[in-house]
């Protein structure tokens, strides 16, 4: 059997290749700041550690967006991943079922954790949509779908389900009031909360920042 810390080792060399050129917000340095918040978040709560570790880095592992759909293709990669390297299955269960069930869904759809390993993990991926690195990522994301930067005519929608909320070809500021700035009340623990707390006026100043430029209000003497 191999020890924990091998199976960890093991695990983070195989995301970052397999991860090492994914675009759009998904490539394998989110998944090394999700680990590192992952493991600062679960400092303060009472863990299974191994657990939290497998399941930060192995949450996007392979993506529905580019897999037809697919939303079971994340779990069943990690899955075949960790049978690989005869992981106990109660391990294999307890991540494959905090990577299912991890991603935002739209504003009005509830994504509830079972498990503390699991509120962690989802807070610390979470916390990588927020912030500078947060603002950094839905400019990248929208770029690449090729989706204006703003545009005042569009307004916000609160989705009701993932379909409509992933299908929506809204500009990247729309993301922000319909994801981003939603994030910091969704938060489980009180670590991510704080951290949180921080990251979000700094994207409301930024959001000032932006519409004062709009305008050219930041000209006037
Ligand atoms: P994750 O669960 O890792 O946050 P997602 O696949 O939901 O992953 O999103 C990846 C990144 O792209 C996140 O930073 C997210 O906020 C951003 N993103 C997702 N959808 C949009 C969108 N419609 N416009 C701008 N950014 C988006
Ligand atoms: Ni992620």
């Amino acid at each position: 059997m191999m020890s924990q810390e091998k199976i960890i080792a093991q695990t983070e060399a195989y995301v970052r290749e397999t991860l090492i050129n994914g675009g759009a917000g998904h490539d394998w340095w989110h998944v090394y700041r999700v680990w590192k918040n992952a493991l600062h978040i679960a400092r303060t709560e009472p863990v299974d550690l191994f657990v939290v570790e497998l399941a930060a880095l192995l949450h996007d592992i392979a993506d529905h967006k580019f897999h037809g759909g697919d939303e079971t293709i994340g779990p069943k990669t990690a899955r075949v991943w960790l049978e690989k390297l005869n992981v106990e299955e109660s391990v294999i269960a307890h991540v494959t079922k905090i990577i299912a069930s991890l991603s935002f869904k739209g504003a009005k759809v509830a994504t509830p954790m079972r498990t503390i390993e699991g509120m962690v993990v989802q807070d610390a991926d979470r916390l990588d949509a927020i912030g500078a690195i947060g603002i950094a990522r839905a400019f990248a994301y929208g770029g690449s779908k090729g989706r204006l930067l703003h545009d005042p005519n569009v307004p916000v929608e609160l989705h009701e389900s993932f379909e409509t909320y992933k299908n929506s070809p809204a500009p990247t500021i729309n993301h922000f009031y319909e994801k981003l700035l939603l994030l910091k009340d969704l938060m489980n623990t009180e670590t991510a909360k704080k951290i949180a707390i921080q990251r979000h006026m700094y994207m409301e100043n930024f959001l000032k920042q932006f519409y004062a430029e709009w305008e050219g209000q930041d000209c006037q003497p």
